[in-house]
């Protein structure tokens, strides 16, 4: 088939490549010159584990291109995927701004019936604005074109992973002309496709990022508990885990969640219950379990350096919300580093891939080449981001370095019994 997709973001660069690679010919437009001038050069935008051989062999056989030309992209193509972003509003309201956007140029280059299937994340009400939109300029549902809510699950990190095996694919439309065109797009996939109106599609994807919001405040709340009366939260979830009533997934004790999606669409979700009349407070007590519990990690600091951070030097390893990105949007690493300054502490920090990202984010860091340099005299070494390179740090040599011998583990990955036999003062979450 042939497709377009507009927003050559995560979403849209990651499901554009699926796509080509599954036999499509995928055009990907952005409004981004720089964006896509690299991409027709084949330099990456982002980091993604295996992406770029993605785009690479697909670019090369032709399956593959990018465009500016919102015209351009859209002309040959039976269905147009939207994968632009929908970030916050200061009020937690999605920002519509994008979709907007795409919506009024749309009319102008709408040659042919067009299957419009919406992957952005947004709130009930976007996908009637949407049709209203290109109403008003002249066009005819059904006629010219469709609309369709096909919601996206894949995870930073494991992107490419998820677009070749999704748990569901999730198809928000009641037009048959639409279900039979997007269940053979996603057939070769072989996931399970549920077919449901878009409001309810559009529920699914609101409530899972609700959901898995919960369970990591619920496991952060736990690791509290666990804290205090000496139980290991790792053992907790895994006993947890195995009950298939509970699953195994998302039960990492830790700092909470951060990144574009979680706090964004709780935000958005909560508004928008309200906007019904409707105070959603059990979704704004996960968040505000998550505000707590980054607090919680500045407290453990305090515990251990002293009630003042004043010039206290702080080594962090980890800037990304998670391992295997270089995405630092709505990073937890970043808040906490900014509250950690506040109270007058020094920042040296290391990222395997997100430096050049957090660099636009923070002021007054020392950044280093690697984590031995971050933990040079540090007073504290703080672990924000699970990457597999710090889970093979050469620890006699950290302890060599470190100012003092304090590790604060904010993401459980190391052994706790290890560090403490070493001399450490270590303490993780729970
Ligand atoms: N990132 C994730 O892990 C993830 C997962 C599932 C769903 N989502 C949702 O998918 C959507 C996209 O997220 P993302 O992380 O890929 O965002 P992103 O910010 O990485 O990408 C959005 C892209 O859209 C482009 N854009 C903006 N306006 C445009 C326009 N008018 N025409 C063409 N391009 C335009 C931007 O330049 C940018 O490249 C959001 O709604 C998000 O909530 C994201």
């Amino acid at each position: 088939m042939n497709i377009a997709i507009i927003g050559t973001g995560y979403v849209g660069l990651v499901t554009g490549a699926g796509l080509a690679q599954l036999g499509n010919r995928v055009v990907c437009v952005d409004v981004d010159d720089e964006k896509i001038n690299g991409l027709k050069e084949g330099r990456m935008p982002f980091f993604e584990q295996g992406l770029a051989q993605l785009v690479a062999k697909n670019q090369s056989q032709k399956r593959l291109s990018f465009t500016t030309n919102i015209a351009e992209g859209t002309a040959p193509s039976e269905i147009i995927f939207i994968a632009v972003g929908t970030p916050s509003k200061k009020d937690g309201q999605a920002d519509l701004t994008q979709v907007i956007d795409v919506a009024r140029a749309l009319p102008k280059v709408l040659n042919t019936y067009k299957i419009i299937a919406i992957k952005s994340t947004v709130p009930i009400g976007t996908l009637e604005l949407v049709i209203q939109m290109l109403t008003k300029a002249g066009l005819k549902e059904s006629t010219d074109f469709d609309i369709a809510f096909a919601p996206e699950f894949l995870r930073e990190g494991d992107a490419v992973y998820d677009f070749f095996h999704p748990t569901r694919i999730v198809i928000g439309s009641s037009n048959s002309r639409v279900i039979q065109t997007l269940d053979e797009l996603f057939l070769p996939l072989n996931a399970p496709i549920i077919h449901t109106t878009p409001i309810t599609a559009q529920m699914i994807k609101y409530a899972a990022n609700a959901f898995l919001a919960s369970r990591i405040s619920f496991i952060n709340e736990i690791a509290n508990i666990c804290d205090k009366v000496g139980a290991d939260v790792a053992e907790v979830a895994n006993g947890l885990g195995y009950d298939k009533r509970l699953g195994e997934g998302y039960l990492s004790a830790g700092i909470g969640f951060g990144g574009p999606c979680l706090i964004k669409d709780l935000n958005a979700l909560i508004k928008m219950s309200e906007q019904q009349g409707y105070e959603a407070q059990y979704l704004k007590a996960i968040i505000d379990k998550n505000e707590h519990q980054i607090r919680q990690i500045v407290f453990k600091i305090k515990e251990l350096l002293g009630s003042t951070l004043y010039d206290k030097v702080i080594g962090v390893l980890g800037l990304t919300f998670k391992a295997n990105t270089n995405d630092v949007r709505t990073s937890l690493a970043i808040k906490i580093i900014r509250l950690l300054q506040n109270e007058g502490a020094m920042i040296k920090a290391y990222d395997p891939k997100g430096i050049k990202e957090s660099k636009e984010l923070l002021s007054r860091v020392k950044f280093c080449k690697d984590p031995y340099q971050a933990a040079e005299d540090a007073d504290v070494l703080l672990i924000l981001t699970a990457w597999e390179e710090f889970k093979e740090l050469d620890l006699n040599r950290i302890k060599k370095l470190l100012g003092k011998l304090f590790i604060i583990d904010g993401v459980n990955i190391f052994n706790s019994e290890k560090l403490r036999r070493m001399g450490f003062t270590y303490q993780g979450v729970g």
